[in-house]
């Protein structure tokens, strides 16, 4: 099972010259998905994680899983005004403009062990972000795991001395 095979490239989306990666045949496919589970927790060689924070919307796939998995909780990031309680935000750099990003105060607590998750590391701008959430209140970042890392964009050097791992490089 080589989970490369379940993440389709589809020229030219969402614009010219870009390749798209498609994550949805690996979501489509239940062996697929249990292997990529299981390479993103082993690659925490059985580190205690309290909470997995997913960045919305690709990050909830694989990070409910494995915050089933892992027995911890799941804490939502979300786009602008779409959580319901208090929250704290955190604005990124997009090519043209800003972006924003949500979560819950309460969601964290000091000192808690925090995994956080998305789809894809690109320029490192969302995950920076969350990053920036998760430290504002309290938490202690174990690892950023993603599905696939884009490495010539170098988003690595934006999450500075976070652990992070990638089930996929390209
Ligand atoms: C995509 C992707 C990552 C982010 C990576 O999300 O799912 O979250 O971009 O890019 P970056 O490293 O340059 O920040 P997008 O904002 O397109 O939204 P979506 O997850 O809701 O599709
Ligand atoms: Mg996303």
């Amino acid at each position: 099972m080589k989970i490369e095979n379940y993440i389709r490239d589809i020229q030219d989306f969402p614009k010219e010259g870009i390749l798209f990666k498609d994550i949805t045949p690996l979501l489509n496919n239940p062996q697929a998905r249990t292997e990529c589970l299981k390479i993103l927790v082993d690659s925490l060689k059985g580190q205690q994680i309290d909470k997995v924070v997913g960045a919305e919307s690709r990050g909830f796939f694989f990070g409910m899983l494995l915050a089933n998995e892992l027995n911890a909780g799941f804490v939502p990031v979300r786009k602008p005004k779409k959580l319901p309680h208090e929250t704290i935000s955190a604005s990124y750099e997009l090519e043209y403009g800003i972006d924003t990003l949500e979560m819950h105060r309460d969601a964290i607590q000091k000192g808690d062990r925090i995994l956080i998750h998305d789809d894809v590391l690109a320029t490192g701008g969302t995950a920076k972000a969350v990053c920036d959430l998760v430290t504002e209140l309290g938490g202690e970042i174990v690892q950023c795991n993603f599905l696939m890392e884009l490495s010539f964009l170098n988003g690595r050097d934006k999450l500075g001395k976070f652990p992070i791992f990638a089930a996929l490089t390209y």
